[in-house]
């Protein structure tokens, strides 16, 4: 079942397709409140994986290439797969002095790999377009190496994304019930970081480090109050396989 019929073009392939010429600069780089969003999410990476030893990584849905940045030069065998044609293509220019695979691909048909392959799989922001993400946790499993780590992301149903749920185009987690799932396909959980926890267009709007220092503090104090499940948007999860 590995391959997409490349003649039908998905809603959310036609999405990013059309995203991807202004991808980067709308979704990170527009705001200081945007910018924020994007090192909460890169910082985690980074800081999660600067003394792992990695000699093969693969991005499930690497857009334009944000989080494969913190892996150049860095002598990694990089793999990725994304179902816009045209996010790869600007991808595969910038990173065309790296050893790296992208293939087009739709992770609802699995992963073309092998088992036991990976040393580190990355999926930020992409779960939510997948109805059978399910699914796509086994996979991520049976590619991964034993010991190996995994970096996933979710946003959070119980969190202000559920006002706004009958307009999204994508799913939300219910994070217990996501961490159950986890489990079952052999992940444990080493390290959560609960994301921001007010609406996506309060931080679009930001643009003065005063308002954004006061707006990123009562992040922290609302994540570190409030139980797992209840608030931040969006989690991220460091995953090891047992
Ligand atoms: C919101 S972007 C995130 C990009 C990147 N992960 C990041 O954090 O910057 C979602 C990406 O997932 C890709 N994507 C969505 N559904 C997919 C699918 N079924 N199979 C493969 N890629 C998919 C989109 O084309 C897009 O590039």
């Amino acid at each position: 079942m590995l391959g997409m019929d490349k003649s039908k073009k998905t809603e959310i392939q036609k999405f990013f397709n059309d995203f991807s010429a202004h991808y980067n600069q709308s979704a990170f780089f527009d705001s200081e409140g945007l910018m924020y969003l994007d090192r909460v999410e890169r910082d985690f990476i980074r800081d999660n994986t600067s003394s792992m030893k990695i000699s093969r990584l693969l991005e499930i849905g690497f857009g334009a290439g944000r989080n494969l940045r913190l892996f150049k030069n860095k002598h990694i065998k990089i793999d990725g797969i994304d179902i816009a044609e045209n996010m790869l293509e600007k991808t595969r220019k910038e990173f065309k002095e790296e050893d790296i695979v992208l293939k087009h691909e739709d992770v609802n048909n699995g992963l073309p790999y092998r088992d036991d392959l990976f040393d580190l799989v990355i999926c930020i922001r992409v779960l939510k377009y997948i109805k059978n993400w399910r699914f796509v946790l086994s996979e991520i499993s049976r590619i991964m190496k034993k010991d190996s780590y995994a970096i996933l992301e979710v946003p959070n149903l119980f969190s202000v994304h559920v006002f706004g749920l009958f307009l999204a185009n994508y799913f939300l987690f219910f994070i217990p019930n996501f961490i159950k799932e986890l489990n079952k396909n052999g992940f444990e959980v080493v390290k959560v970081r609960k994301g921001a926890v007010f609406p996506f267009f309060i931080y679009k709007a930001t643009n003065t480090r005063r308002f954004l220092s006061l707006l990123s503090s009562l992040d922290d104090v609302l994540n570190k109050i409030l139980p797992i499940g209840l608030g931040s948007r969006n989690y991220i999860f460091l995953l090891k396989k047992v």
